[in-house]
C-alpha cells in the first residue's frame, strides 16, 4: 500500500545524464543500503501475491537479483537467474532487446523451469518494457508459465506495461 511506495519514494535519488546524456537515472541504492527499507518492499511483494501462489522467482541480472534472492527466500521457494550473454556455462535461451540505454541479450538456461512452473518475475526498474518484454519470453520459450511481473519502480511514462502482453504487473511505485 501507501507505506510501502513511501520507502520507494523516501529512497530513489534522480541522477540526471547517467549512463548517457538526456536520461535521469533513478537510483535505487539508498533503498536496498537500508535495513528497514529492504526488508519493507520485499515484505510488501509478498504480501500482494500471497504465499504459495508461484513456485518460483526469476531475478533479471543484476539488480533484479537482489530482489529476487530475497523475496525466494522469504517465500520459500528457489531463484532462477536470468543473465546477460555469456555469462551461463550451459545450454540457454538467448533473446535481444532494446533497452532505455542501449541494446543487449539476455539469457536463461534452457532447463531452467518445470513444465508450467509459476513463475514470478523480478526487477528494480520497469523503464521501456525491453528486458522484461525479452525475460517473459525466455521463460516461456523455457516452459515457465508467467504469472507475474513485479518491480519496485515503474517509470510509467516510458510505457513499459503495454509490451508486456497483458501480462499482470505490479509496481510498488509507478512514476
Ligand atoms: C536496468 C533495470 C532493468 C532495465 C529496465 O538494467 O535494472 O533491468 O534496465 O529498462 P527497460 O525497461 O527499458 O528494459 P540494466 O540493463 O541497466 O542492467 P544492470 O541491472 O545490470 O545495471
Ligand atoms: N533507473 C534504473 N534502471 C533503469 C532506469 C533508471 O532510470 N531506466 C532504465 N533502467
Amino acid at each position: 500500500g501507501d507505506a510501502v511506495a513511501r520507502l520507494v519514494a523516501d529512497r530513489v535519488l534522480d541522477v540526471p545524464d547517467f549512463p548517457q546524456a538526456g536520461v535521469v537515472f533513478k537510483d535505487l541504492s539508498p533503498l536496498f543500503a537500508d535495513g528497514e527499507s529492504f526488508r519493507g518492499v520485499i515484505d510488501g511483494i509478498l504480501e500482494h501475491y500471497g504465499r504459495g501462489s508461484f513456485d518460483v522467482v526469476a531475478g533479471i541480472e543484476a539488480r533484479g537479483f537482489v530482489i529476487a534472492a530475497a523475496l525466494a527466500y522469504a517465500a520459500g521457494v528457489g531463484v532462477v537467474p536470468v543473465r546477460k550473454a555469456g555469462k551461463l556455462p550451459r545450454e540457454v535461451l538467448s533473446a535481444s532487446y532494446e533497452l532505455e540505454y542501449g541494446e543487449a541479450v539476455l539469457e536463461v538456461h534452457a532447463d531452467a523451469f518445470v513444465a508450467n512452473q509459476r513463475v514470478l518475475v523480478v526487477d528494480d526498474v520497469l523503464a521501456t518494457g525491453g528486458t522484461a518484454e525479452a525475460t517473459l519470453g525466455l521463460v516461456e520459450r523455457a516452459g515457465g508459465t508467467v504469472v507475474g511481473f513485479t518491480v519496485l519502480l515503474e517509470l510509467a511514462f516510458l510505457g513499459g506495461r503495454k509490451r508486456l502482453a497483458g501480462r499482470p504487473v505490479h509496481a510498488l511505485l509507478t512514476v
